[in-house]
């Protein structure tokens, strides 16, 4: 897919590590320049190397963009420090985007958290604690929409420079569209709906919103599951319930982000698309 978002200028939230470091890798190698944002720079130091599937793990993600695609004209990619749940910090976010590169014209709402991967599997809703849901939908939930807000609101102001004016893809969940005990899924719920309304508000300045479903993914958000019913335990269950007979790979999720970042994707939006592996076709 080289070359198929050249000169795209790019936010991938959560990307140092998981979903969101395999979509700036896939951006950066479809051309594009992307500003890495997260709350830390580094890659988590626990590795599930067992499932993970991608390559350096030490690099910092947009040290390991620079590395790969050196740009001779402007950085391939920068790093700024964001918390999605704080406007201030999104707000600034797109700021530094445009001081950097003048433009944005692709935001990934990726970032996410799961802590109710911590909790035993038997765990149900009325035993959840009121605070962790808070702070997952502040995370997951206002993170996305803060995320769609001042992107929009930067896009407005640009002329389109491709083909239309901006592209968002928003991170969901299968979680979105069939019943996971345990997963309390506040962004898969919100990716849904949202990228529906949001997409019908701008279509008219021709800004895609649409979503990625993933199912299981080999990321460091499945080691606390992991971590309390042990790895092969686990593995073994979750190939299980995929048709495909395995979990999915970072770059696969980060493929379709790419299609639906380029011109391909020229007349889609509002949609939601899973990637799962098959398994939420039974
Ligand atoms: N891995 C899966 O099986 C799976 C399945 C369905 C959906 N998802 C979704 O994919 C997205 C990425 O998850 P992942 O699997 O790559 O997880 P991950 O834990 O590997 O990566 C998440 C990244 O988000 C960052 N992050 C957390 N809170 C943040 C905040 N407040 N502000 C900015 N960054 C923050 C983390 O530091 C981390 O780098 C999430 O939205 C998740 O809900 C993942």
């Amino acid at each position: 897919m080289a070359g198929v978002l050249a000169n795209k200028i790019a936010i991938v939230t959560g990307s140092s590590s998981g979903l969101g470091r395999a979509i700036a890798v896939a951006f950066a190698e479809a051309g594009a320049y992307v500003v890495c944002a997260d709350i830390g720079a580094s890659p988590p130091k626990m590795s599930v190397a067992e499932l993970v599937q991608s390559q350096e793990t030490s690099l910092p993600t947009h040290e390991l963009l620079e590395a790969r695609w050196p740009s001779s004209s402007q950085p391939r990619a920068t790093f700024v420090t964001c918390d999605v749940s704080m406007a201030a910090d999104v707000a600034k976010l797109i700021d530094n985007c445009i001081a950097r590169y003048g433009t944005l014209d692709i935001m990934v709402n990726n970032a996410g958290i799961a802590p109710e991967a911590m909790f035993p599997s038997s765990f149900r809703v009325h035993e959840f604690p009121e605070d962790v849901w808070d702070r997952t939908m502040a995370v997951n939930g206002k993170g996305t929409w803060l995320g769609c807000k001042y992107a929009v609101r930067q896009m407005l102001r640009q002329e389109p420079r491709f083909s239309d004016r901006g592209w968002i893809i928003n991170i969901g969940s299968v979680a979105a569209v069939s019943g996971q005990p345990v997963l309390i899924a506040p962004k898969s719920a919100f990716a849904d709906s949202q990228t529906r309304a949001i997409a019908m508000e701008y279509a008219h300045d021709r800004i895609h919103v649409n979503c990625i479903h993933p199912s299981f993914t080999g990321t460091s958000m499945l080691q606390p599951m992991m971590l309390r019913d042990g790895v092969e335990v686990v593995k073994a269950a979750l190939e299980k319930d995929h048709p495909w007979g395995r979990l999915g790979r970072p770059e696969e999720i980060a493929a379709m982000a790419v299609f639906l970042a380029s011109g391909s994707a020229s007349w889609i939006t509002g949609q939601a698309f899973t990637v799962d592996g098959g398994y939420t076709a039974h």
